[in-house]
């Protein structure tokens, strides 16, 4: 598939600076320490989604090769976490793709994933603009999305956003050209990050206490035991 004549500007405007009607999701930055969460993240998908997120019913081991190839220097990996600090959402922005000719503009691939528990939510639409607002950042000029043409959801998400989607039988490329990257761009990009990174330790936090609390409960529990068995 060749890449389209893009609209120089989207039709909808950049979802970096729309969104009426914004509520934040901390989006964080996943790096190699995270393979065995990503890992188990993809191994929870079902078949049909695991066609619909690699183009073909990966097996558990071919899940695990993926999770091992990732390459964090060269490509980035983005994820959503429970307040149980479950990945419920990742998505994979490949910047190693190669652009279809010679000169063509330098372009990346966007791949993404969310737990069945939590879709419908707005994460698969966040990660996008998650993944968009870095790719211009890195000035990324062309977002590339590979769905099955039956992917609704997905195809959604990139049309939402502007994209052009070129269909070829079961399949369909989806091409969302980015504007250039700016100062705001930037300050947006920094902000959600250390915000996101806050965020997950005041989760990690919060999961210390209740372990803490919960084994005062245990100890208080057994204490009481105890001493029943004593007056007895
Ligand atoms: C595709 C996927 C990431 C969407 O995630 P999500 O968090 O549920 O998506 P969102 O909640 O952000 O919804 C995005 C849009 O798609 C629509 N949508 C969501 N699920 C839908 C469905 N099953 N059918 C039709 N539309 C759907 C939403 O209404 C929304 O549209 P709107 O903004 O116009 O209202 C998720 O379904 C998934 O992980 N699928 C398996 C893997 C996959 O297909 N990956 C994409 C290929 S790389």
């Amino acid at each position: 598939m060749s890449i389209p004549d893009l609209p120089e500007t989207p039709p909808t405007p950049m979802p970096v600076t729309a969104a009426p009607n914004w509520s934040w999701v901390p989006i964080r930055s996943l790096g190699p320490r995270h393979r065995e969460r990503i890992t188990a993240h993809l191994l929870l998908l079902e078949t049909s989604d695991r066609y619909f997120r690699f183009g073909y019913s990966a097996t558990d081991a071919q899940i695990s090769k993926y999770v091992d190839m990732l390459d964090f220097e060269q490509d980035e990996v983005f994820g959503i976490f429970s307040r149980r600090l479950e990945l419920i959402a990742m998505a994979h922005l490949a910047h190693s793709v190669a652009a279809p000719k010679k000169d063509s503009p330098a372009m990346s691939e966007f791949g993404v994933s969310v737990l069945p528990t939590a879709r419908k939510r707005g994460f698969g639409r966040r990660l996008f603009e998650h993944a968009t607002l870095h790719a211009r950042n890195r000035g990324v000029e062309t977002l590339l999305i590979h769905a099955l043409s039956e992917n609704t959801a997905m195809l959604k998400i990139a049309r939402n956003a502007g994209a052009t989607v070129v269909r070829e039988g079961s399949e369909s490329d989806a091409w969302l050209k980015l504007p250039p990257d700016t100062f705001a761009s930037h300050v947006d990009e920094l902000v959600g990050h250390q915000a996101a990174e806050l965020d997950y330790r005041l989760k990690v936090r919060a999961r210390q206490v209740s372990g803490l609390l919960d084994a005062i409960g245990e100890v208080k529990t057994s204490l009481g035991k105890t001493s029943k068995v004593a007056e007895e």
